[in-house]
């Protein structure tokens, strides 16, 4: 039987031109693929969290921008950057956390600055080939981080994990589950514990089912139970996801990490964070510049539950991440290498 690893977390539709994601709002219950082709519907997906996860994020929306782009009918390049130029802004008004959504539609962008004397054409097939060049870099460098990660791993480490920062957040491998899945492959026994991640679940949905699936040993906790596990020593080592790292190291990661991060510190368990080099802003001096999210209310009071789990008018606090300040973090696990900081990796 097909297990969801099956499943291309984003792909294209070359013959529809369409954008092609598995509904990860349905998950684990269904396994549903949504094609998509109007900015409408690739805007909807990304804030919805149909597709998420920084590196998804970015991949899913330069297949979209391709997509769009077969859609526009003028052959004058002139009136197409114009056009392109609008469907890339309103993609990248989605969501404003994860660098990634703007590093891929920039990078989408700079292709057509580099073809200065392509046709409209050219160009439209030049979007679809750099779409898959980003998606098949993407691999490449999550395949690293899991190389560069086990360097700081032992056979049967208790690893723990928050959000999903797995395959569903990639096109393969995932980041912070990346040294997981290469430790299977050479019989290296970990034990994962998944935090659930509320509001969102996606620890609980997708995490715990990604991993499930590979035949990995995965617990599933509640987010405020992984004290208690640091307490007893089942921790060697935190692995986490990022969606921004600010110059100076703080990261913008689901809400939550930093709480995990400052009992890691406690407990004197190493923190790491896995970051694909695309996801550190190097224009964002601090965390105090990230933008956070602000989510909807009734993703906490009403979207689990049967009932509304608070009274009417309560007033409800909900970002979607959290900024780890860079001096809980014990290094950030790269495709070019594991730095204390991120200006390790400059020069
Ligand atoms: O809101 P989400 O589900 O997109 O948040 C995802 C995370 O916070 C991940 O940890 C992060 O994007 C890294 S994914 C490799």
């Amino acid at each position: 039987m097909k297990s969801i690893l099956d499943y291309e977390t984003v792909d294209y539709d070359r013959e529809r031109h369409a954008l092609v994601i598995i509904d990860q709002t349905k998950l684990p219950n269904d396994i549903t693929l949504l094609s998509l082709t109007t900015a409408q519907e690739i805007w909807d997906a990304i804030y919805q969290l149909k597709v998420r996860g920084a590196p998804a994020i970015g991949v899913a929306a330069a297949f979209g921008l391709a997509a769009l782009a077969q859609q526009i009918s003028s052959q004058e390049k002139e009136i197409f950057l114009r056009e392109l130029k609008e469907k890339k802004e309103f993609l990248n008004s989605a969501r404003p956390t994860a660098v990634n959504l703007s590093w891929a539609l920039d990078r989408m962008m700079s292709v057509c600055k580099k073809k200065k004397e392509a046709s409209v054409t050219l160009l439209k097939n030049k979007l679809v080939e750099e779409a898959f060049l980003m998606k098949k870099e993407d691999i490449d460098v999550c395949r690293k981080i899991g190389e560069y990660g086990l360097r700081v791993l032992k056979p049967k480490d208790g690893i723990l994990t928050h959000c999903n920062a797995g395959q569903l957040a990639t096109c393969k491998y995932g980041t912070a589950t990346a040294p997981i899945y290469l430790g299977q492959e050479r019989g290296y026994q970990f034990r994962v514990y998944a935090d659930e991640t509320r509001p969102l679940l996606q620890g609980a949905r997708l995490t715990a089912f990604e991993l499930y699936s590979a035949g990995i040993d995965v617990t599933l906790l509640c987010d405020n139970m992984s004290a208690s596990l640091m307490q007893q020593g089942a921790v060697q080592a935190v692995l986490v996801g990022c969606d921004r790292v600010a110059a100076n190291g703080d990261t913008a990661n689901k809400i939550g990490t930093s709480v995990v991060a400052a009992v890691a510190h406690h407990y004197q368990v190493p923190f790491y964070v896995c970051a694909p080099t695309s996801t550190i802003d190097f224009n964002t001096p601090t965390g105090k510049e990230i933008v956070i999210e602000q989510r909807n209310a009734e993703e906490v009071s009403k979207m689990w539950y049967q009932k509304p789990m608070t009274a009417e008018g309560v007033k409800i606090y909900n970002p979607a991440f959290d900024v780890t300040d860079h001096s809980l973090i014990t290094g950030f696990i790269t495709e070019q290498g594991i730095v204390k900081s991120p200006t390790g990796l400059l020069g």
